[in-house]
């Protein structure tokens, strides 16, 4: 048995019994789990550990999204239609920086796998996917002008 299954050629896979095949796939799945856990845990811990980012409400262009931080929390900044919005910056599929995907009207995408979201509300927006809304936060001007995250509503 190969350490994970993209080890093997087209060939190869077609040669394989069907009984081993069921076995290479199962640890494929295994396999692809744990790292797709080491990668959000790793995404977590990088994004704890980046800076606090000081945000003005005016560095946010219409259309535009940027982030900022609460505590370890890394928070989407996204303006649509004049309005500035906050909700966590990680996907709720798998984690990805939503920042790092588009803002179309309410509707940021992640660029990974193309989730959907609505700034507006957290909704998950893309048919067929059932994972949780993403959390939004009350968002405050403070007095030194830059952006506050408040409570999450
Ligand atoms: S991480 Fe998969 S859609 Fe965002």
């Amino acid at each position: 048995m190969k350490s994970n299954m993209l080890e093997y050629t087209q060939q190869e896979v077609s040669q394989l019994p069907d009984d081993r095949l069921e076995e290479e796939w199962k640890h494929f799945m295994a396999f692809s789990t744990q790292r797709q856990r080491l990668r959000e845990d790793v995404q977590r811990m990088m994004r704890k550990k980046s800076p606090q980012q000081r945000v003005k409400s005016e560095d946010i262009p219409e259309g535009g999204m940027t982030t900022t931080k609460a505590g370890t929390r890394e928070i989407l900044l996204a303006r649509v239609d004049g309005k500035i919005y906050a909700m966590d910056n990680a996907c709720g599929h798998s984690g990805y920086p939503l920042h790092e995907g588009t803002l179309d009207g309410y509707v940021v995408t992640c660029g990974w796998h193309d989730a959907r979201f609505d700034v507006r509300s957290g909704a998950v927006l893309s048919p067929g996917r059932d994972f949780k809304p993403i959390k939004r936060f009350e968002v405050v001007d403070a007095d030194d002008g830059t952006i506050k995250i408040g409570e999450e509503i």
